[in-house]
């Protein structure tokens, strides 16, 4: 492998996708590849100040205001950490990136889908994963795993977190060459075989 790669984990709240990126993260160094685990929104610097301001502003915040902060964010992350990275050989295994603007800003909050994909393309610089697991599971089970402490995003309800699953089906539906779909109703054990099984198809074809 000349180059690097870049791999996203995508999911609703409560998905498990956080447990199974580091799980991935750790089986991929176990085979000697130079691995970065980041995240979006906030992986380092300004980054964490927009996290902040995303997930815990307790005002009124304007949908495209919301959809802005995380393409700032993501600008940031692709030109810092991302692009340096995958151009030096690494493997980058990121917990959220492009989807989650167009599941959660465009199925979730209603914002138009194509001028999203715009705004990603542009915060991105057409930088696109090479792999994205989509970790599915039911709405309830989901909201149950993120318990009581919920954060800004966490709490906009059922009936929004349900589109946000409908929107990640969708994008998978439409790009089945980049995005799995992993069934996450799972327990971790048997989710991690299944993302291993994807992983290790995608890595044979590199
Ligand atoms: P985080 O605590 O990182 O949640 P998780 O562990 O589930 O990833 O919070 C990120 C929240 O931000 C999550 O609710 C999804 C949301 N989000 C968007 O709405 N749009 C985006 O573009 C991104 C990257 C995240």
């Amino acid at each position: 492998m000349k180059k690097g790669c870049f791999i996203t984990f995508e999911g609703a709240d409560g998905c498990g996708k956080t447990t199974q990126s580091k799980l991935v993260q750790e089986y991929l160094e176990n085979f000697g590849y130079e691995v970065i685990w980041t995240r979006e929104p906030g992986a380092k610097g300004l980054g964490q100040n927009i996290r902040e301001l995303l997930l815990h502003y307790d005002g009124e915040v304007a949908p495209m205001c919301e959809a802005f902060l995380f393409l700032a964010d993501r600008a940031q992350h692709i030109e810092h950490l991302i692009k340096p990275a995958v151009n030096a050989g690494k493997i980058v295994v990121c917990d959220r990136h492009t989807d989650s603007t167009i599941a959660y800003q465009g199925y979730g909050r209603g914002e138009d889908i194509k001028q999203l994909k715009y705004l990603n393309s542009l915060a991105t610089g057409d930088i696109k994963p090479d792999l994205t697991f989509v970790f599915d599971v039911s709405t309830e089970v989901a909201q149950k795993r993120v318990g009581d402490e919920k954060d800004r995003m966490e709490s906009a309800g059922m009936e929004f977190h349900k589109k946000v699953r409908y929107g990640y089906l969708e994008i998978a539906k439409q790009e089945p060459d980049r995005v799995k779909v992993i069934d996450a109703n799972n327990g971790i054990d048997k989710v991690f075989e299944d993302t291993k099984r994807v992983l290790n198809n995608f890595l044979s074809s590199l």
